[in-house]
């Protein structure tokens, strides 16, 4: 009996300290939340001549991760079309962004609904959906300028994300934190190289500069959620969530990084550059490398098992040579 306490109460501290560790750490993001953030019409001069989104600019380009960058056809264009394909782009990726972040927006604001009084997260969930809602406006104001016709995420993704996505943060809130980490790691990829290489026009720079800035705190906050919520699943709800986080990746790692069909007819990019493009090295390394941070979390989290790595390994996800190398 003695024994049997013992463990329970090991358990209890155990559960404890990871909740008190899990408190510190969001009471410190909602301070540096208060220490740094941006608004989208105060620290982005929209008006500025070197703002405008011009096509005489010649810095316009695909981002340098951009699967497009890997078709022939791209580099046949003229450079006026390239400059006018890589616009339209950027801005495709910036409504889908936003579309993402609603979504994410709403899944949080119902997860703090349900808080009870004292807990800091409310505080902090506020905090990100301030931030989120100053990103989606900084991303529709980019899309509005660029006067193009553009449109985010195809119809069916939309009517499942309200009706299956939006209720996962009650019914199944792992996943749900997965299904933010799924959009946000894949888009901080992408930005953080664009930021690296220097290129591109002055406005997108800045853009990802504060987005970058303050979605290492939203991936923060998801990656502490999992790791506090996750050890507290029954083994078999364990199990069950390792084989559906590589689908939800696989989903949403290719709708963050790949051309979406309705850019691709809109703007002539023929199915084969599409295809090219997709199959390329480069681009099979990218769904890779834009995975690797929720892959690795799975792994620390005892979602990895022979069944599970399968289950990457089809999904296009798992990375032989640089698996859980630290
Ligand atoms: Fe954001
Ligand atoms: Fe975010």
């Amino acid at each position: 009996m003695t024994v049997v306490a013992d463990i329970r109460d090991g358990k209890k501290n155990k559960e404890r300290s990871s909740l008190d560790n899990f408190q510190t750490i969001v009471k410190r993001l909602s301070r540096q939340s208060v220490e740094k953030h941006f608004d989208a019409y105060v620290d982005i001069e929209w008006d500025l001549s070197e703002n405008r989104i011009d096509l005489d600019d010649e810095h316009w380009g695909f981002w340098k991760l951009d699967p497009l960058n890997h078709s022939s056809w791209y580099h046949q264009q003229s450079p006026e079309t390239q400059k006018k394909l890589a616009i339209a782009r950027i801005a495709s990726i910036m409504r889908i962004g936003w579309e993402f972040e609603n979504l994410l927006q709403r899944g949080l604001l119902a997860y703090a609904f349900r808080l009870p009084n004292g807990m800091p997260e409310f505080r902090y969930i506020h905090h990100e959906v301030i931030e989120e809602s100053h990103h989606s406006m900084m991303f529709q104001e980019f899309v509005n300028r660029t006067g193009l016709p553009v449109k985010g995420m195809p119809p069916l993704l939309k009517w499942l994300a309200v009706r299956v996505v939006l209720p996962l943060q009650f019914y199944a809130p792992s996943l749900f934190f997965f299904f933010v980490l799924g959009g946000e790691d894949p888009i901080d990829h992408i930005q953080r190289s664009q930021i690296r290489s220097g290129e591109g026009p002055p406005i997108v720079q800045k853009i990802m500069k504060i987005h970058v800035t303050e979605e290492a705190r939203h991936l923060s906050f998801a990656r502490n959620t999992l790791k506090l919520k996750v050890p507290e699943l029954g083994r078999t709800r364990k199990f069950l969530l390792g084989l559906v986080v590589p689908i939800l990746m696989a989903i949403m790692v290719r709708l963050m990084v790949y051309p979406s069909r309705h850019y691709c007819r809109k703007n002539g990019v023929p199915m084969s550059a599409f295809l090219e493009a997709i199959n390329s090295l480069e681009a099979k390394q990218l769904l890779k490398d834009a995975a690797s941070k929720p892959r690795k979390l799975s792994f620390d989290l005892g979602l990895i098992n022979p069944v599970s790595t399968k289950i990457w390994k089809i999904c296009g996800l798992w990375d032989e040579i640089k698996e859980f190398e630290d």
